[in-house]
């Protein structure tokens, strides 16, 4: 029995166009989202590809309230997000969390990875002294493939893929039902990013940690997703199970973006075989 987690329905979002504001006067509004639906299970992975500027962080924005929609609802676990006190706030986005794509800009450049992926624990006081934060920061790591013996560097001292385990062992801390992965592997070597993606397959299926996955490469979504929906200048294109979108695209842009695909053969086997270290 699989239950919805999260739900988007008919979300819309429009934000001001300053570039095009008259000199006097209001910004006229630009629609960012349009309508857009769907429903994460518990447990389960959806992908959302778009190009750039379809609206993709947008929506993480809009889901997670830091942009609440202007139409429509975002539910968790049944209840509507847009109506949450702000401690209900606190608690709901400690179950969702966001993963930016730049670790870099999201990391604190002077605070050391132990002090970084304990920083929510921290912040709700929930760190029972130096001892504990040590323990908790060795598991965070280890969950996420990282040797503790990082623990004591500054995030400019590790790989990009490093940091984005870093911002990911961080956003594992409050052990969250879900994460929003935005471009979490943009930026990153190809071999960097399968492990990645590798990475978020072992959480959900070892932790049932639900994934929004979002990025503009097919091939990854294909390879972690169950669901998949496309955006295009914010409004949905299309939707539906990964294997049946990708198979048989109804719409042509999804059969644009799917022919820009450079592998040659889908292989859905590869995450099951193991990704070279
Ligand atoms: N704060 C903002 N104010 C006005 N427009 C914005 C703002 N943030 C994003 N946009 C616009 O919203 C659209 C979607 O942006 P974004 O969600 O960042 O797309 P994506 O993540 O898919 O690249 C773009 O046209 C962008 O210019
Ligand atoms: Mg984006």
């Amino acid at each position: 029995m699989t239950a919805a987690l999260l739900q988007a329905r008919n979300l819309g979002l429009s934000l001001p166009d300053m570039p095009n504001k008259p000199f006097f006067g209001a910004a006229p509004m630009k629609r960012i989202l349009h309508d857009v639906s769907f429903t994460l299970d518990t447990g389960g992975t959806l992908g959302v590809i778009g190009e750039s500027g379809s609206g993709k962080s947008t929506l993480a924005r809009a889901l997670t309230m830091l942009l609440p929609p202007q139409r429509g609802e975002v539910l968790f676990q049944g209840r509507n997000a847009g109506a949450f006190a702000a401690a209900e706030l606190v608690a709901y986005r400690s179950q969702v969390q966001l993963v930016f794509q730049d670790p870099m800009s999201s990391l604190n450049p002077r605070r050391r990875v132990a002090a970084i992926v304990t920083q929510p624990l921290r912040a709700l006081g929930k760190l029972a002294g130096a001892d504990d934060a040590a323990r908790q920061a060795t598991q965070l790591l280890e969950r996420v493939g990282l040797s503790a013996q990082l623990a004591g560097r500054y995030p400019h001292e590790l790989s990009g893929g490093q940091r984005q385990r870093v911002g990911i062992a961080r956003a594992l801390a409050l052990r969250p039902m879900a994460l929003i992965a935005d471009e979490v592997t943009s930026g990153l070597d190809v071999s960097a990013q399968a492990r990645i993606v590798a990475l978020l397959d072992e959480l959900r299926r070892d932790n049932g940690l639900a994934l929004i996955f979002i990025s503009h490469d097919l091939s990854l979504v294909r390879s972690l997703c169950d669901q998949v929906l496309i955006l295009r200048q914010g409004e949905v294109m299309e939707q539906g199970e990964s294997a049946h979108v990708f198979a048989q695209p109804q719409h042509a842009y999804t059969r644009e973006l799917l022919d820009a695909i450079p592998l040659p053969e889908p292989d859905p086997g590869w995450l099951e075989r193991g990704v070279p270290a």
